[in-house]
């Protein structure tokens, strides 16, 4: 089972009439015409409208939408409706709402706040994907389920205790190994009954806030758990679903989200699919990570895109607005990464509540002579136009990134050695390194398949888990490049250090040890001078300072001051016929960059325009073999580059020979088809 089956990109997005009164739906479908949407993501928030009271259920308003969509020819990708509970529920049952890491009972509000173990939450939402899928799977416009809504949160009521407990004795077998595993030694934690097991939470193992635990082992597994459990409420609903409809089932991600290991989801979801809302000032690289890292989900199949501003959001304390092009360039990049459906929150606006000065697609006014409605209907012709040309098409990626929840939870919520270092912000430097560089990048789990790839970089793999080390060697030993950095290798499974050298299981491959680090306030850098004769170059280290002391590795780059002047910082170690990259500290984004184009070099892996700041280029190649080259502009200024392939610009239908000037103003987006 697989992405959807569409003829083109599904162009549209959620969309509530049920908000509003039905006198407008008609000039809702008008619009829809003008702007080329043909798919609508429905009853993501239904359930008090669709089961009003606890015996009864009412689609005879969902009925209608749905049938008015089918009738305009419009595919629906169908939500259960999950994602809030509805106040009956809680009053009835005032265990459903979640208590939180303060121990505070919630009480009826807000949404995605039902607790994961909640008996009656699971029963009654899987009932209820059992009566949606039930009544709408014969319609033919159902192309798609979206479970829920965002999962996401935690919950750290008596109920959630009881299964985490039992979660643990599935896991850990006996107390003993749980008490290892914990290394209750310390602090006299020793667990002599399953009952004395607490959440690890502000009132029993955490000072501070979620990221200051006594016990990271604990605290660890809490995570998992959280994870899993809501992974279930999940699956509870899919396999509701799958008694009436085998057609593809999803729920909406929302990228680099810390509490959900996507990686584990993954396998349970059909096809992946996620919501892009760049925090402020975010780089276009942030958003490729993103894209990359969903379309590792699932071993590169594509993705949709299931929600994007076509405009501002609204949820932030300022919300700026896309400027002119902006929307039509984040879509296209979306499609350059593998999205396989671009929609929108909203395709019409709220009139109240907290989303209402939510950017939509239609405003409240119904106008189609805005500057969002047209730029929105321009890339809906664009995409018409476009037809299947991208569908399926793969990202031919021969360098992975590693990326992995548990070293992210593992690393943010040690005591030491600095606070300052964050997951995301190490991964991203060196993904923006890789996109500068212009190359297609696989965003994987530490438990992919590293065989087709040459280039393996694992930024902060702080814990390192099974056969992964050896795997990662394995790349190096038949000629290929790993990269690892400072904070890897340090910690098993459990959270625990590994009885040796630094980088622990990492240690053979990188040829180095390290004994001592230093970490230092955010303004404090120490100059790293990297390279030798010509091409030597300095740039400034932040934050943590390993002193790498080479074993077998050669040296790179070395710290030119403090009492540690001339003491490594960077390595290279022969291994098998490849390499095993040290990088000891947060070089700043020069020094991350030219270590990065270091170890692509000998692979003969950058992009076609590795020297032009802001113009990003990503390849996918179609189930028939044709190959797409996607350029995009990012910069604030045109820029002119050659032609390195020949082909069609699918968005112009000009053709494009070797050696034809390209030009690409600001925004700017060509799709050449080879
Ligand atoms: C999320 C949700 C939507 C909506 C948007 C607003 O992605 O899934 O329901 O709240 O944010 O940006
Ligand atoms: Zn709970």
């Amino acid at each position: 089972m697989s992405l959807p089956i569409t003829a083109k990109v599904p162009f549209g997005g959620d969309y509530n009439p049920e908000q509003w009164p039905e006198s407008v739906w008609e000039a809702d479908d008008r619009l829809f015409e003008l702007a080329a949407i043909d798919t609508v993501t429905l009853g993501v928030f239904d359930w008090a409208l669709t089961q009003p009271a606890p015996d009864r259920y009412d689609f005879s308003l969902l009925d209608r939408i749905v049938d008015r969509a089918n009738r305009r020819g419009r595919m629906i990708c169908l939500a259960t409706g999950t994602g809030a509970h509805p106040a009956w529920l809680a009053r009835a049952h005032p265990e459903v709402t979640r208590v939180d890491f303060e121990g505070r009972r919630h009480r009826f509000g807000q949404r995605h706040n039902s607790c994961p173990s909640s008996p009656v939450f699971r029963r009654l939402s899987t009932e209820l994907a059992h009566r949606v899928a039930g009544r709408y799977a014969g319609n033919p416009a159902v192309v798609a389920w979206h479970v829920g809504n965002e999962f996401g949160g935690a919950c750290y009521c008596d109920l959630c205790a009881a299964g985490f407990r039992l979660w643990l004795r599935e896991r850990y077998g006996t107390l003993a190994a749980l008490n290892v595993a914990w290394y209750t030694t310390f602090w006299s934690h020793t667990f002599s009954d399953w009952d004395e097991i607490e959440p690890p939470s502000a009132l029993t193992e955490h000072w501070r806030g979620p990221d200051h635990t006594a016990f990271q082992g604990i605290t660890l597994d809490y995570r998992r758990f959280t994870s899993e459990a809501m992974l279930t409420n999940f699956c509870d609903e899919k396999a509701a679903i799958r008694e009436a409809s085998d057609l593809p089932v999803t729920t909406n991600f929302m990228g680099m989200y810390r509490p959900i290991d996507y990686h584990r989801w993954a396998e349970h979801l059909d096809f992946a699919s996620w919501d892009n809302y760049p925090p402020e000032g975010s780089s276009p690289a942030w958003m490729g990570l993103n894209h990359d890292l969903m379309r590792g989900l699932k071993g590169g199949q594509p993705f949709w895109l299931m929600e994007q501003t076509p405009s501002m959001t609204a949820c932030r304390d300022v919300n700026p607005l896309k400027p002119p092009g902006v929307m039509r360039l984040w879509s296209w990049q979306a499609v350059a990464h593998g999205a396989d459906a671009v929609l929108f929150f909203q395709l019409r606006a709220s009139r109240g509540a907290s989303e209402k000065y939510h950017g939509a697609v239609v405003g409240h006014a119904g106008r189609a002579d805005t500057r969002v409605f047209r730029e929105v209907a321009e890339l809906g012709a664009e995409l018409h136009r476009l037809g299947d040309a991208t569908l399926g098409a793969r990202t031919p990626a021969r360098v992975a990134l590693l990326f992995d929840w548990d070293s992210w939870w593992a690393l943010e919520m040690s005591d030491g050695p600095s606070r300052l270092v964050r997951y995301q912000q190490v991964v991203l430097a060196y993904y923006q390194a890789l996109w500068d560089a212009g190359v297609d990048v696989d965003v994987v789990a530490v438990t992919a398949d590293l065989a087709g790839y040459d280039v393996v970089v694992a930024p902060a793999l702080h814990l390192v888990d099974g056969d992964l080390a050896d795997r990662l060697a394995q790349v190096a030993r038949r000629g290929g490049s790993v990269l690892t950095t400072f904070l890897s290798g340090r910690v098993d499974v459990d959270g625990n250090a590994f009885l040796a050298d630094v980088p622990g299981p990492l240690a053979p491959l990188t040829g180095v040890r390290v004994d001592e680090w230093d970490a230092r306030a955010a303004e404090v850098a120490n100059p790293v001078c990297l390279g030798t004769g010509a091409d030597r170059v300095e740039v400034a280290a932040r934050l943590v300072f390993e002193l790498v002391v080479p074993v077998s590795a050669e040296v790179v780059g070395s710290y030119r001051a403090d009492w540690y002047a001339g003491t490594p910082a960077v390595t290279r170690n022969s291994y098998g016929t490849g390499h095993g990259w040290y990088v000891g500290t947060a070089l700043d984004q020069a020094g991350v960059c030219w270590v990065v184009r270091q170890v692509l070099a000998p692979h003969g892996l950058l992009g076609p325009y590795p020297d032009v700041p802001g113009l990003e280029t990503a390849v996918r190649v179609a189930p028939d073999g044709t190959r797409l080259l996607f350029l995009l502009n990012h910069g604030t200024d045109a820029v002119e580059v050659t032609a390195t392939v020949a082909g069609v610009d699918l968005l112009t239908d000009v053709r494009v020979a070797v050696g034809d000037p390209l030009r690409l103003e600001p925004a700017g987006v060509a799709v050449i088809r080879g």
